[in-house]
This record gives C-alpha cells, sequence and structure tokens, in this order.
C-alpha cells in the first residue's frame, strides 16, 4: 500500500484538486484507492457531493477512537464513490483535533496506525491535507511513503517553496520513515511566458524529484468541483482528465505492487465492519523510497538556487528581495514615480502603509492582524479596477506588525511578504515592521 500525502501550507495550490482527481483516476486505473482528507475545511466531501448533513462521523472521530486506544468502525465513516474508490471525510471538528489529543503520547500517529488496519485492502491511500503544518499535516508526513508538493506555475509560488520545504525538512526529521517526495507542477498556464518560465527552471532544478506530468489550468476541474464530480466522470475528454490520468500512470509505473481485486460499485455507505486493534500488518514499501532529509534538504536549496536564477536573468518577473525568515519586513518608501503596478505586497505610501495583493479569482480579500485584533472585516481591500488587483492603505503607528490574508473567508499568509513566523496554530503569519 502506497500512502500519499498531498502537502503544501500555501493556501489554494490545488491539493485538494490533485487529491480528488489523482485518487479517482488511480481507482480508474483499477487500483483500490482510499481518499482520506484530514482538512477541517473538508473540501474532498464537497468536490465528491457527499452529503454534509449525513456525514455523522468523520475522520475525526476514527483519529481520536486511535488515540484513545478504543475500538472503533473505521469502515462506519467511508463512502464509497466509485468503483475501487472510498473517502474518509473530514470535519469542522478535526480544528479541534490538536487540544482534544493534549496529553495523549503518540498523537502524530493516530492516523498512520489507523491505516494500517486497512494495509491489505488498498493499493493506495491519497490524503488531502490542510494548508498548514501542524499535528494534521505531521499525521500525514508520519504515515507516508510518497509526498507530492503541488506547486502553482507562478513566481510567487516559488518564493513560499523553498520555505516550504524547509518546514517539511524540520517536520520530517522528526519522522523515522523513508518517504519519496515529488514536486507537481500544477495550474500551469501555456500562455503566460512566465508560466513556461517557471516550468523549465522548475524541470531544471528538480529533475528526477519533479513529476513528468504536468497538471494545466483547466476550468473543467473548477466545474467538476463545483458540480462534485470527479473530473473522469464529468468531462473524460478534457485536459484536465487527460492530465490525472497520466499522473495516476506515472505513479503506478514506480509501483510494484500487484493490482488487487477492485471492490463495491454503487455509490453508498459501505457495510460496517468492525476492526480491532491496530493490524500487524505493514504497509508495502514501493521500490524509489529515498531519504526524505536528503531529498528535501536539495530540493529546498533548489528552490533557492531557481530562485536566485530567476531574480537574475529575467526582466518580465517581479523582483522582491529575500530576506532572512522569521525578519520583519521593513518598509520601503513607494518612490513618487514608481508606478503601483510594478510590485505587489507591502509598501510605506506617504504616511501610510500601502498592501497590495492579487486575486483574480477572489470575491473578497481582507486583512486581519494585531492592529485591527485580527478582525478582517475591520480592514477590508478593495478590487477598484476589477481586475483582481486588491489594495488598502492604513495607518500604522512605527513598529512591528503580524497579519494574515482573508481570501474569500480562508486565512493564509500574504503571498507576496516573505517574512513570517509560525503562530500557535503551525500557521504562518506574514510579518512587517512600520520604521
Ligand atoms: N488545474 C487547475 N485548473 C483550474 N482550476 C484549478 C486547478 N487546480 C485547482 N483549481 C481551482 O483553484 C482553487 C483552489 O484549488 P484547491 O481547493 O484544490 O486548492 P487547495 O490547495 O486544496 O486549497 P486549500 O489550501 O484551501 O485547501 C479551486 O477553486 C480549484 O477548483
Ligand atoms: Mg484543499
Amino acid at each position: 500500500m502506497r500512502t500519499i500525502a498531498v502537502v503544501n501550507q500555501k493556501g489554494g495550490c490545488g491539493k485538494t484538486t490533485v487529491s480528488i482527481n489523482l485518487a479517482s483516476c488511480l481507482a480508474q486505473e483499477g487500483k483500490k484507492t482510499l481518499l482520506v482528507d484530514i482538512d477541517p475545511q473538508g473540501h474532498c466531501a464537497v468536490g465528491l457531493a457527499v452529503p454534509e448533513e449525513q456525514t455523522e462521523q468523520s475522520i475525526y472521530d476514527a483519529l481520536i477512537s486511535v488515540g484513545r486506544k478504543e475500538l472503533f468502525n473505521f469502515s462506519e465513516i467511508l463512502w464509497e464513490i466509485s468503483d475501487n474508490f472510498e473517502l474518509a471525510p473530514a470535519s469542522i471538528d478535526l480544528a479541534a483535533f490538536d487540544q482534544q489529543t493534549n496529553g495523549i503520547t503518540d498523537r502524530e500517529n493516530c492516523l498512520g496506525t489507523l491505516l494500517k488496519t486497512s494495509a491489505g485492502k488498498y493499493d493506495y491511500v491519497v490524503i488531502d491535507c490542510p494548508p498548514a503544518v501542524g499535528l494534521l499535516t505531521f499525521n500525514a508526513l508520519r504515515a507516508a511513503t510518497d509526498v507530492i508538493v503541488p506547486v502553482e506555475t507562478g513566481y510567487f509560488s516559488l518564493h513560499g517553496l523553498s520555505k516550504q520545504l524547509e518546514t517539511l525538512n524540520i517536520l520530517c526529521k522528526q519522522c523515522s520513515q523513508d518517504i519519496n517526495v515529488m514536486v507537481l507542477a500544477s495550474m500551469y498556464d501555456i500562455r503566460t511566458k512566465m508560466g513556461r518560465e517557471i516550468l523549465a527552471e522548475l524541470k531544471k532544478h528538480f529533475s528526477d524529484k519533479m513529476f513528468k506530468t504536468v497538471v494545466n489550468f483547466n476550468t473543467k476541474l473548477k466545474e467538476a468541483a463545483s458540480l462534485g464530480q470527479p473530473i473522469g466522470e464529468y468531462d473524460p475528454a478534457s485536459k484536465g482528465h487527460k492530465d490525472f490520468l497520466a499522473l495516476a500512470q506515472e505513479l503506478i509505473a514506480t509501483d510494484t505492487q500487484v493490482e488487487s481485486e477492485a471492490i463495491s460499485v454503487a455509490r453508498k455507505k459501505l457495510a460496517i465492519t468492525p476492526i480491532g486493534p491496530a493490524s500487524e500488518q505493514i504497509a508495502d514499501r514501493h521500490d524509489q523510497i529515498k531519504d526524505l532529509n536528503k531529498s528535501i534538504e536539495s530540493m529546498s536549496s533548489s528552490a533557492q538556487e531557481l530562485l536566485a536564477g530567476i531574480n537574475a536573468t529575467s526582466d518580465s518577473i517581479e523582483i522582491v528581495p529575500e530576506a532572512q525568515p522569521e525578519q520583519p519586513l521593513v518598509l520601503q518608501e513607494l518612490a513618487l514615480d514608481e508606478k503601483l503596478n510594478d510590485f505587489y505586497g507591502v509598501r510605506q505610501f506617504g504616511p501610510g502603509t500601502r498592501f497590495i495583493t492579487l486575486y483574480p479569482r477572489a470575491n473578497s480579500v481582507q486583512i486581519a492582524g494585531d492592529f485591527n485584533n485580527w478582525q478582517p472585516e475591520k480592514t477590508v481591500m478593495t478590487n477598484a479596477d476589477g481586475t483582481g488587483k486588491w489594495i488598502l492603505d492604513l495607518d500604522l503607528a512605527p513598529g512591528k506588525y503580524r497579519y494574515r490574508m482573508v481570501v474569500d473567508g480562508q486565512w493564509q499568509q500574504d503571498p507576496y511578504n516573505e517574512n513570517s513566523e509560525m503562530n500557535p496554530y503551525g500557521e504562518y503569519n506574514s510579518i512587517l515592521e512600520v520604521k
């Protein structure tokens, strides 16, 4: 059984889209596949039309039972999506998993222990992780044989990448098992020069640590999710489906495991099969297992080189100076002749502080920080020209501030400010200093 964690602390980079459609295409290729959602947002269930009101128990209940060493019917929470394809849905209770397991030893192994009980049942387990590095993601890493890091082919996703890989490295130093980590280029838009340049650089730097398959930007993927269907059901002829089939096949080609029998057929809740204490079965390891720490370290330095290369060579990509991690961004005065179009991020602007960010598909963008008691509704950004460039001016006294962007209700790090620090929830706050 291969257990694939789809990890990136950056929100909205395509983790759930990859998880759902990779799992579905693996199943289509005859592999028994379990999709496990450990993101409290529960997007896998939404994207597969599993009704929230009928999911009485979720992966949260299973994990808590394992932590408390209570018997639990894992099958009870599983939903059959199609042939070979089951889902263990998440629920909002997962947000409290950290507090609820406080004091439980081995709480980072709850998912691994749970999955071992199913080791003979599936060929693949795909885990959709939350956009944060915390106990839940750590559980996924402890259970994983493989990690997929989806990376949008945009400049600023690369900026986050080296930090992301460093963080993964820190976490994985605490994991004893070997994991194969691969970067997956996602949301690739071949029509943009930047997209093409970034993809070429990614391939150059990550070479054998990157999937040959690239997931293109394809609106059919978005439509499929909004209708609760995997892409293969919604539009089998689409480019999105071809990409995910190719990804599944690329993955399977590295798999030595014998294909096992298909299971059930209709989309219905599965029969309850009680499970006992953790099975002694040990998950099979595929033949390409590599040492995680070494691979992440080399990927992380590759990401930094990659950025340096792009900074030095490309004039079509905005240059943002690298800053030391954990340091606040000391605001620069915005020169009078500097066009606003020339930067995204945060700058001193006359007596005020100007935030500019780009979210072309967002309906609302707000900022929450220690300057407004973390109340996003008090500092709403404006998409004045309708192009998706969101702007907000604040009058901040000199000092150091922490903040996060709230994009369509989802809290995330400022993608244009590399200066950040981990908050108590395992997520990153952006930091800036007004002089
Ligand atoms: N290849 C793609 N082509 C077009 N749209 C995509 C693609 N991948 C993802 N999207 C869209 O981008 C948005 C974010 O994707 P998704 O929810 O998969 O990201 P995520 O990393 O899981 O987000 P979060 O961090 O909040 O969990 C969704 O609206 C999704 O439909
Ligand atoms: Mg998601």
